[in-house]
């Protein structure tokens, strides 16, 4: 997955560096952009940067750096290439490793053709045996794309690349560039997202609605248009060539970017806003009026069952949301991941709802289960964080989280967010079958005085001395009943994305089935109880560990007399119902920690993206 921008118009390199600036968070193991300069060629800085630059005939040059985007933005800076019509790419790698070489943009032979790509070609080797005797200078899956426009070129730019894409399996956002063509860019789009925009003196291309720079006419691209950007213009055709007109997309917000403040680290940053974030999603659906407004009251009326799902963090706030609304309201609940779900035979039951949890609202796995219920009859809700993006396209609800922006690749306000609101559906469902409105308000209240003990609980040392603890580890469990268990999923989640210390959550009870026997008296065992009624069973689990000479650090509310456990980390007095909401920040400090103790940076973890926009 990654990101794609380009720009038609004044100072298109500049503009097309910020633009993929912003789209760091699909993707950040190297850069490329291409744009016409006639002069660029030789200037006397290039030889230092062979190997990152192609310089063609034909006006058309191609810069690439591995690495994040302030590596490549160090050589623009240095180079100040100047042109009206720019593509750039900020990559998560699909196929072939990060590297100069199998950075975007990639082009033809004589580099006519230049192609950004986002997405998987799933035919590409079978595609590249149809084209012997070309070399290609990349491991990806998208060269074949520019080699196959080169190759394929019938002398009309439209029609080749309509030929081209009408070959290509998978999902794919193409920008491209045709030498001849200096102030077009052409687009194709096919299950990846894209958006195409231009006012008076500009034409914009950009992955993603949030991250485009404010312009007047702005289009969402359905799947198999192709469209021609120009400055002042942009040209649609359908795969028959056909020209179609799009609507205008109204519903623009900005997205604010962020600033660290006197914070070292985004991931800290958003850890503190916890409290806040979770007052700001409560007040937007705090009475019956607003809640119903996103979600009407038929709807829930109409529920008979529930299927939430989600990928990684999201998933996990959706065990979270089962055990709410099977607690609170007693409707059936399952939860799968997207990616597992599409592949299942599911047998839909009537008047299931259907709900998809996505911070980013751009997941491909989560984007393609919804499909799949829509196509099942279902009626569909997402949750997400994100205004306007792809998944609220394709569902027929959408409830907002107003964790505001996370930048950290580690999710963590939004994890909090997403519970929040699952907090909050519960109380609907129960307000809707008992007819009594103000159990929402009631729940509202509740929650923000939750966010307000999260704000007040001081836990910085306790997280830091654990993490110092534990970060020379290298394989850690961490154990819990029920909802308890939910919340150790999330735990080690977290520690495993950003410590690259191995990780594994259990059932309490399960560990003795098994994985006991990899406990030895080096190994660290986090156990969270957290209710009441658990207590017996999972202290007894976590003795049976520590009789075993593993190192147990005990999570809890209850009082516990047992003093064989390494550490007792006594939570504060807070109702148990609320209990995992305030725990779980816990463990996103001492993920921090850890990863900061150990040198790496939280932020932007070793082959992650913030989003994963590829299949
Ligand atoms: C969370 O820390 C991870 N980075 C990851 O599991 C993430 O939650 C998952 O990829 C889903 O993303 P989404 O919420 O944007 O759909
Ligand atoms: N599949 C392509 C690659 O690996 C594109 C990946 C992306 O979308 O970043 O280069």
């Amino acid at each position: 997955m990654c990101g794609i921008y380009g720009i038609v118009g004044d100072k298109a390199v500049e503009k097309t560096l910020q633009g993929i600036k912003k789209l760091e968070y699909r993707g950040y193991d190297s850069a490329g952009i291409s744009f016409f300069n006639y002069e660029f060629k030789l200037s006397t800085d290039i030889p230092k940067y062979l190997k990152n630059i192609s310089c063609f005939k034909n006006g058309l040059n191609i810069i690439r750096e591995e690495g994040d985007i302030s590596k490549l933005e160090k050589i623009i800076n240095s180079l100040k290439p100047k042109s009206k019509l720019a593509i750039g790419h900020t990559r998560w790698a699909t196929h072939g490793k990060p590297s100069i070489a199998n950075s975007h943009p990639h082009h033809s032979e004589n580099g006519d053709w230049v192609v950004v790509h986002n997405g998987i070609i799933e035919n590409y080797i079978e595609l590249k045996q149809e084209l012997k005797g070309l070399k290609f200078y990349s491991e990806t899956d998208s060269e074949i794309v520019a080699k196959m426009l080169s190759y394929n070129f019938d002398g009309d730019v439209l029609n080749t690349i309509k030929n081209v894409c009408s070959r290509l399996n998978g999902s794919y956002a193409l920008a491209i560039l045709y030498a001849k063509n200096p102030n077009k860019i052409y687009v194709a789009k096919s299950n990846s997202p894209c958006v195409v925009g231009y006012s008076k003196d500009i034409g914009i291309v950009c992955s993603d609605i949030s991250s485009i720079e404010k312009i007047e006419n702005l289009y969402v691209l359905p799947n198999q248009t192709i469209a021609e950007v120009s400055a002042g213009n942009i040209n649609f055709f359908d795969y028959n060539l056909n020209k179609i007109e799009l609507s205008k997309f109204s519903g623009f917000t900005i997205d604010s970017s962020e600033e660290l403040g006197k914070y070292s680290h985004f991931m800290l940053k958003e850890i503190n806003e916890i409290p806040t974030a979770i007052e700001k999603t409560v007040v937007d659906y705090n009475t019956i009026e607003k809640i119903r407004k996103s979600l009407p009251k038929k709807v829930i009326k109409n529920t008979k069952e529930i299927l939430i799902i989600g990928c990684g963090t999201a998933y996990h706030a959706g065990l979270m949301g089962k055990r709410l609304l099977e607690e609170v309201c007693g409707i059936k609940t399952d939860v799968d991941i997207a990616s597992e779900f599409r592949y299942k035979n599911y047998v839909p039951h009537k008047n299931t709802l259907a709900i998809f949890v996505s911070q980013s609202g751009e997941t491909a796995d989560t984007i393609k289960a919804v499909k799949l219920c829509k196509a099942y009859g279902l009626t569909t809700v997402a949750i997400t964080n994100v205004k306007n993006s792809s998944i609220c396209f394709e569902v027929d609800y959408c409830l907002y989280t107003n964790a505001g922006k996370e930048v950290a690749v580690a999710s963590t306000k939004a994890y909090n967010c997403q519970v929040a609101m699952f907090y909050l559906m519960a109380a609907y469902f129960k307000a809707v079958s008992i007819d009594q409105d103000n159990l929402i308000f009631e729940e509202a209240k509740q929650l923000v005085d939750v966010a307000k003990q999260i704000k007040s609980n001081k836990i910085n040392n306790i997280c830091m001395d654990i993490a110092r603890e534990i970060k020379d580890s290298k394989s850690l469990y961490m154990i819990g009943r029920t909802v308890d268990y939910y919340l150790s999923l999330e735990a080690s989640l977290k520690l495993k994305e950003i410590s690259y210390i191995h990780s594994e959550a259990y059932p309490a009870g399960e560990l003795k089935h098994g994985t006991i026997s990899l406990i030895d008296n080096d190994t660290f065992v986090f156990a969270f109880l957290t209710q009441k009624h658990l207590k017996d069973k999972t202290i007894n689990n976590a003795v049976e560990v520590a009789s075993r000479g593993g190192k147990v650090i005990l999570f809890t509310n209850q009082k516990i007399e047992n003093t064989n456990f390494y550490k007792i980390v006594n939570l504060p007095k807070l109702s148990e119902f609320y209990m995992p909401l305030l725990l779980v920040t816990y463990t996103q400090l001492i993920a921090y920690y850890t990863s900061v103790y150990l040198g790496n940076n939280p932020d932007k973890p070793r082959s992650l993206a913030k989003s994963v926009t590829v299949e």
